[in-house]
C-alpha cells in the first residue's frame, strides 16, 4: 500500500478507500506510551491503521527514550535493522520521535540514511504536515520548542477522542493522562529538562474532558502523568484541586499519579489520599539516593531527613499506603559508605516496589562530566545488592497482606492459569483470583490467601462476610 499524497494540495493526501498502515515502536516511560497513543490517534484521522509488524507497515514510527545510554543504543540498533526494510521497500516512511530526537535532531538523519523524518517531543502534533513534506520528497527535522512563556498551555490540542479512533491502549481498563510536561528541576543526572523542556501544566477543563472521554470508553483507572506531576498548577487549579475534580467523575474507580517530587509533596496531598475515595493507597516517590552528600551532588532539593519526615507523615495519614521509589546507584563520587546509606534507607522505609538503575552519563547533564565516575563493575555489584535486599523486603511486605481484605480491579483473564483472572489492589500489587470469571473493569472484594511468586492470590469475599 502506497500513500497517495499530493504534496501540493496536502489536504487530499489521504485515499479514503485504501487505508495505510502504521507500526509504532515505543521505548521509555508511560509518557512516551501516551505520546504514541496520541500519534496513532492523529494518524487514524489520516486514514492509517495500526499493524503489529514493521514489515507490514507503510509508515514506521520509533518513539525514543534518552534516559540512559542503553535506551539510546536500543534506538540506533532498531533503526539499523529497519534500514533493511527500507532497502527492500524504499517507499516505506521511517520517522523518529521522542526524547532522543529532541536531543539529537538532524544528527539522526545524518547517522541513519533510512530515516525520513525526525521530530521532537513538542512536535508530535505536526505529524500530518511532516508526512506531507516527506511525501513531497523531503527529509524533515522538526524539534522547535513551542512557546513556553505562557505558564499554562493546552499542550494537547483538540484531542478528538471517539471510540473508533481510540488506540488499543486507551481502550483498556487502565489509561494514562498527561497533565504536565517538562521539568524545571535540573537534577544533575537527568536528561529530561533537555528532552521535554520547561514545565507546563494543562488546563483542568481540557484534562477533565479527556478523563471523561477515557471513562466513556471503558477506563476504570486513570494514571495522571507528569515529570513532576505534583507541581501541577494553573491559574484556577492546583494538583489537589484537580484530583478532587477527577474524583467526581462517575464510572471512574481509581486515580493514580506518577511521578511526584518529594520536595513538592505536602500534607495536603497526603490528606487527599485519606479523603478522596478514588485516590489509591499507592505513591511512587523517587528518592534517588540514601546519602545526603549524593543528594546534594544530584541537586535533588531534598534531604534524607526531609524525605523520611514525609514518609512518616504519609503513613500517619494513610497507614496502608504502599510506597515505591527510584534509586540510582553509582552516581559519580558515591562511596561504599554512601551506598550503605542507601541500603539502610531501604531497610528503614521498606518500599513495596523498587525501580533501581546504574548511573548512566547523559550528554548535556552536569553529572556526566563529574570527576570520580564509579567503575561499571562497582555499579553493577551495588545494583545487584540493592535488588537482593529489596527482594526480601518486597516478599515480606506482600506476605504481610495475607489475611487482609483488598479490592481488586480486574484487568483480564490470567495469561497462563485457566479459569482465573488477574488484577491489582489499590496498593498496586498484582493479584490472581482462581476459579473466578469477571469482566475487565470489575471490582472484586477479596481476602488475600497466599503469595505465589510475584503475585498475591485472592479469594472473593463479598463485603459484609468474613
Ligand atoms: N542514569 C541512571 N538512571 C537515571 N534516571 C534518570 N536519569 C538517569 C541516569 N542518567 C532514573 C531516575 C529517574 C528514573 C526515571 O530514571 O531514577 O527517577
Ligand atoms: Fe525516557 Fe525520560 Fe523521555 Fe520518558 S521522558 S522517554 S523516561 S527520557
Amino acid at each position: 500500500m502506497k500513500p497517495t499524497a499530493d504534496p501540493k494540495t496536502g489536504a487530499s493526501a489521504t485515499n479514503r478507500s485504501q487505508p495505510k498502515s502504521v507500526y509504532i515502536k515505543t521505548f521509555g516511560c508511560q509518557m512516551n506510551d501516551y505520546d504514541s497513543a496520541k500519534m496513532l490517534e492523529q494518524l487514524r484521522g489520516e486514514n492509517y491503521l495500526p499493524v503489529e509488524s514493521p514489515r507490514d507497515a507503510d509508515l514506521i514510527l520509533v518513539n525514543t527514550c534518552a534516559i540512559r545510554e542503553k535506551s539510546e543504543h536500543k534506538v540506533y540498533s532498531l533503526l539499523g535493522s529497519l534500514g533493511e526494510i527500507k532497502r527492500s521497500r524504499p517507499d516505506v516512511v521511517i520517522g523518529v520521535g521522542g526524547c532522543v530526537s529532541q536531543q539529537r535532531g538532524d544528527e539522526i538523519l545524518k547517522r541513519v540514511r533510512s530515516v525520513d523524518m525526525v521530530f521532537g517531543t513538542d512536535n508530535l502534533f505536526e505529524l500530518p504536515e511532516m508526512l506531507r513534506e516527506v511525501a513531497g520528497g523531503n527529509r524533515v527535522v522538526r524539534t522547535a520548542w513551542h512557546d513556553r512563556k505562557r505558564k499554562v498551555d493546552n499542550f494537547i490540542p483538540d484531542f478528538r477522542l471517539d471510540a473508533a479512533s481510540l488506540p488499543k491502549a486507551a481502550q483498556s481498563v487502565k489509561a494514562c493522562l498527561a497533565i504536565t510536561k517538562g521539568c524545571n528541576n535540573y537534577c544533575t543526572f537527568c536528561v529530561v529538562p533537555y528532552t521535554r523542556g520547561r514545565e507546563v501544566s494543562r488546563e483542568p477543563d481540557n484534562i477533565l474532558a479527556e478523563a471523561q472521554a477515557l471513562v466513556d470508553n471503558g477506563a476504570r483507572e486513570i494514571t495522571l502523568l507528569g515529570q513532576n506531576v505534583n507541581s501541577y498548577k494553573t491559574g484556577s487549579a492546583r494538583f489537589v484541586d484537580l484530583l478532587e475534580q477527577l474524583n467526581g467523575i462517575g464510572g471512574l474507580a481509581r486515580i493514580r499519579y506518577t511521578s511526584p517530587h518529594p520536595k513538592d509533596f505536602g500534607e495536603e496531598l497526603a490528606a487527599a489520599h485519606a479523603r478522596l475515595p478514588k485516590l489509591c493507597e499507592y505513591i511512587h516517590l523517587p528518592v534517588q539516593s540514601g546519602s545526603n552528600r549524593i543528594l546534594k551532588a544530584m541537586r535533588r532539593n531534598h534531604t534524607i531527613e526531609s524525605y523520611l519526615d514525609k514518609v512518616t507523615m504519609i503513613r500517619e495519614k494513610v497507614p496502608a499506603m504502599a510506597l515505591s521509589t527510584d534509586i540510582i546507584v553509582g552516581f559519580p563520587g558515591e562511596t561504599d559508605q554512601d551506598f550503605e546509606d542507601t541500603l539502610s534507607l531501604m531497610r528503614q522505609v521498606r518500599f513495596d516496589h523498587l525501580f533501581a538503575f546504574k548511573f548512566s552519563p547523559r550528554s548535556d547533564t552536569p553529572a556526566a562530566d563529574y570527576r570520580h565516575q564509579v567503575p561499571e563493575g562497582v555499579r553493577a555489584e551495588r545494583l545487584a545488592r540493592l535488588f537482593e535486599l529489596h527482594e526480601v523486603i518486597r516478599k515480606e511486605r506482600s506476605e504481610a497482606l495475607i489475611g487482609t481484605r483488598q479490592e481488586v480491579l480486574v484487568e483480564g483473564p490470567h495469561p497462563r492459569e485457566t479459569g482465573a483472572v488477574t488484577g491489582r489492589t489499590r496498593g498496586n500489587k498484582p493479584v490472581t483470583i482462581p476459579r473466578r470469571s469477571a469482566e475487565p473493569g470489575e471490582l472484586v472484594p477479596v481476602t488475600i490467601v497466599a503469595l505465589r511468586h510475584q503475585s498475591l492470590v485472592g479469594r472473593e469475599t463479598p463485603s459484609g462476610s468474613q
